[in-house]
């Protein structure tokens, strides 16, 4: 694969669900068990900041709970023996990347374990809830908010998303329904910019008819296979 250097690899709330973390549009998912208008808009915060608050903070406590997976691992092995260009583009809020060492990480819809204080624009490091409208440690505001980013929100860090795209030579896509939009649409950039495009994922997504190859089955299971393939140690 000698033309192969840069990767983008996107994930989404598949390649977590192995470590016990819900996705949000398969059966039983989060958006089963609470209306996206409610906890996921800045005008549902608006409405009830208590309810969103309470949703970000059993999900924050939830995440401390859990461990990387095999998936995690791997793409953390890949993100220190890849010599080439690598992004890992993350639409997770949770910190599982990070936890299984893989440092060449984007959040694009932010983190669970950050607070952002509308007020001075400044964001700390925060594992515990933000329901008690604790002071901002830097401008002692009471308005911190969960750093994620809400439907109709700007997602986080797409300039270096897109240059990361542009000189990339492979993208792949794991464990995303391919439902939301920028990150749905990254693999009909990458079509149009002539790189190779792969799809791992537990089922076929609203994008897989972009892809040119698509692998079905358990991220935990695809995610060291394909590694191992690239690394040429399968
Ligand atoms: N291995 C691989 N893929 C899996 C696994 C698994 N073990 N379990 C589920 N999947 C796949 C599902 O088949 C589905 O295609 O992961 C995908 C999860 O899709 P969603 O729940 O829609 O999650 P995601 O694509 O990450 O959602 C995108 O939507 O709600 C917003 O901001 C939120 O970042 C999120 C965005």
């Amino acid at each position: 694969m000698a033309e192969l250097r840069n990767i983008v690899v996107l994930t989404g709330a598949g390649i977590s669900a192995e470590s016990g973390i819900d996705t949000f549009r398969d059966a039983g998912g989060l958006w089963d068990k609470h209306r996206v208008e409610d906890v996921a808009t800045p005008q549902g915060y608006e409405r009830d900041p208590a309810l969103v608050q309470r949703f970000y903070d059993a999900r924050r406590e939830a995440v401390q709970k859990v461990a990387p997976n095999p998936a995690h691992e791997a793409l953390a092995r890949l993100d220190r023996e890849w010599e080439g260009g690598l992004l890992i583009v993350t639409q997770n809020v949770d910190d599982l990347h990070e936890r299984a060492g893989a440092s060449r990480v984007v959040h694009m819809h932010g983190e669970l374990l950050s607070a952002l204080c509308p007020i001075c624009e400044r964001r700390h490091r925060w594992t515990g809830p933000l329901i008690d409208r604790p002071e901002c440690p830097s401008c002692e505001a009471r308005s911190l908010r969960p750093d994620v980013v809400w439907f109709g929100e700007m997602p986080y860090q797409m300039d270096r998303i897109y240059a990361a795209l542009r000189s990339a030579h492979l993208f792949v896509s794991i464990g995303t329904s391919g439902a939301v939009y920028p990150a749905a649409g990254f693999v009909s950039d990458a079509r149009e910019l002539g790189m190779k495009t792969l799809e791992l994922n537990l089922e076929r997504s609203e994008g897989s008819h972009w892809f040119h190859e698509s692998r079905e089955g358990p991220a935990g299971k695809l995610v060291p296979e394909w590694v191992d393939e690239l690394l040429g140690t399968g």
